[in-house]
């Protein structure tokens, strides 16, 4: 490694949405170019609770690589209210799924058909803990009484908290954390807690939504917080603290549902995450501590190898695009038409 030169250990990705059909194959190239594995988020229309979808998933992907693709996708169900232990031990059983994505109800984009009451999912969670699979939480309420601001903190007090005394041995990411609160829960937790964070919430704080109007691209969920909360995600990313890895929470929708009236939350940034990651690590005088977040501490947490692999990055400056593909459609990149100071190389 020099000063313009990066070479780490291939990454992986931890949360993901690349969608399915036609939009899926526009953009799981972007991410397979980068990472050697992602967790592929659940949250399809209709919602992916089986073994047997996951499969066809896990297929519809890998039919979409061109040959000799180094990428892995590691699939997860969609819990809901009805979830049969049984299919947990299922997908353990079947090696391809490694986690399970708990969204309360109306959370977040199709989250209709999640959690309306974490009770509801105690006998999952039990399963969960005996055969050590991680529970991925979308941690917001969703009460429409509590300001969006405050839907992470409350969730942590009055959800997780209690959560993990009822059930100490279960392995839990919390997703996309935005806030200090998060920040410092998982800190204290014990080790089978951890978090993702994401490139958008490393460099943006809430102004980002509204700087000379409003800006639907920078809408995403949790919603950017206050610069305070984006200091501690950033001490928290450059730490060291294997607790702390990356997640891109990449969520593509087409332009139209972005720039609408009721805008679509999610954030595209798999195009650039590498290159992104690099330089919020790069502007923290910490890319010695980049390898771990992004190739090193995920993988533990799940049990997986390291990436046989690496990736290289060069600093060089180059313009983002302005939209990329995505289906029949378009979808805006973040920080299209910006210059980025890292770029990947073969
Ligand atoms: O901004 C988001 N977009 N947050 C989520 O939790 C879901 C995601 C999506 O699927 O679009
Ligand atoms: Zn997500």
């Amino acid at each position: 490694m020099t000063d313009n030169l990066l070479q780490i250990i291939r990454p992986d990705d931890f949360h993901l949405h690349v969608r399915d059909g036609k939009a899926m194959r526009s953009v799981i190239l972007d991410t397979a170019r980068q990472f050697g594995r992602a967790i592929i988020m659940p949250n399809l229309v209709p919602p992916v609770t089986s073994v047997q979808q996951a499969a066809r998933y896990r297929h519809s992907i890998l039919d979409a690589l061109p040959d000799g693709t180094d990428f892995t996708p590691l699939m997860t169900l969609y819990l809901t209210d009805r979830t049969d232990p049984d299919e947990i031990v299922a997908a353990h059983e079947s090696g391809f799924i490694h986690a399970v994505k708990l969204y309360p109800a109306g959370a977040t984009t199709h989250s209709d058909a999640g959690v309306t009451d974490i009770k509801h999912i105690y006998p999952v969670l039990e399963t969960l803990s005996k055969v050590g699979m991680p529970l991925l939480i979308h941690g917001e309420v969703t009460d429409p009484a509590v300001d969006v601001f405050d839907r992470e903190r409350v969730f942590i007090e009055t959800i997780l908290s209690p959560l993990i005394n009822q059930f100490p041995d279960l392995k839990i990411v919390m997703e996309h954390i935005t806030t200090k609160e998060a920040v410092q829960f998982v800190v204290t937790a014990p080790e089978n807690i951890a978090a993702t964070l994401t490139v958008h919430h490393l460099l943006m704080n809430r102004n980002a939504i509204f700087t000379g109007g409003i800006r639907p691209h920078h809408y995403c969920l949790p919603v950017l917080k206050r610069e305070e909360h984006r200091q501690a995600l950033l001490e928290a990313a450059i730490s060291g603290n294997p607790k702390f890895f990356l997640g891109t929470d990449s969520a593509p929708h087409p332009q139209h549902a972005k720039e609408s009236a009721c805008g679509c939350a999610g954030i595209y940034t798999a195009h650039t995450a590498m290159e992104l990651y690099a330089e919020v690590f790069d502007q923290a005088h910490a890319l010695d501590r980049l390898e771990g977040f992004t190739s090193l501490f995920g993988a533990r947490f799940y049990g997986l190898p390291q990436n046989p692999g690496t990736l290289r990055l060069k600093r060089e400056r180059w313009t983002i695009p302005e939209s990329l593909p995505l289906g029949t459609e378009r979808v805006i990149p973040f920080r299209a038409g910006d210059t980025c100071q890292w770029k990947v190389i073969p």
